[in-house]
């Protein structure tokens, strides 16, 4: 079974006002195609960026719906603001805020709840995977952080050393490790890749056995650099 391709774009900590006439280009692009397509700004730009044509995503959510934690937003939060993706567990998240995979279960947990798409990350370092670690690390990041429902769910493979490095995969190597996922998650959840995604190798990446689109960083700032990843959907 092919499932409907996602496009998403995670902005990061990038991005203002004067830049959200990208997601109208976007949008226009992607009129009528057979994708998925969503952007991921930072939390202060999501209310803004909706009703341009283009779902709209939160990066992070905290995991209780409300509370004493000065500082963070929660899933509901994120859905008044017009949010329908949230990702949890991203790499730079695990690093910079010590999220531990039971943090990021409990949020998926949240996302879902509150009616958004979960995004869910995994991937290993360099150094996992140099000690042939890759595939046993990122069963483990899903056995400890997978939310109780596979509806609503996607989940992003991020190699930390492919993460803003212009470094990718071999065609193998993603294959072997959609594979695996695939194994854990079944058959209905897309598995995006992630890392370095760029018009150039967008088309070869998004073909690969089990690659159910993309999760894209830097090309994703502008439609420039997006349109084009969009459009390799449908390269044959
Ligand atoms: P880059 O596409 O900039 O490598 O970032 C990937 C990423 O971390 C998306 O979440």
């Amino acid at each position: 079974m092919t499932l409907r391709k996602l496009i998403a774009g995670n902005w990061k900590m990038h991005g203002s006002l004067s830049v959200l006439t990208e997601i109208d280009t976007i949008a226009a692009a992607a009129k009528g195609r057979d994708v998925d397509v969503a952007i991921c700004p930072p939390f202060t730009l999501i209310a803004r960026a909706t009703g341009r044509g283009v779902a709209i995503g939160a990066q992070d959510c905290h995991a209780a719906a409300k509370g004493a934690h000065t500082g963070c937003v929660s899933a509901a939060m994120l859905v008044e603001a017009g949010a329908a993706y949230c990702i949890v567990g991203h790499s730079e998240r695990r690093a910079d805020n010590f999220e531990t995979d039971a943090d990021v279960k409990a949020k998926a947990d949240a996302v879902i709840g509150a009616g958004m798409t979960a995004i869910l990350c995994v991937g290993e370092t360099v150094e996992q995977r140099r000690a042939g670690q890759a595939v046993e690390v990122v069963e483990a990041q899903l056995a400890g952080s997978l939310p109780a429902s596979r509806d609503n769910l996607a989940i992003a493979y991020e190699p930390v050393w492919a993460i803003g490095t212009g470094l990718v995969p071999s065609n193998a190597d993603v294959a072997e490790m959609h594979a695996a996922i695939r194994a854990v998650v079944g058959p209905d959840v897309r598995i995006l890749y992630g890392g370095s995604v760029k018009p150039s190798n967008a088309a070869e990446l998004l073909h690969v056995a089990n690659v159910d689109g993309a999760l894209v960083g830097g090309a994703s700032l502008t439609a420039a650099d997006f349109v084009p990843i969009i459009e390799a959907v449908s390269v044959r």
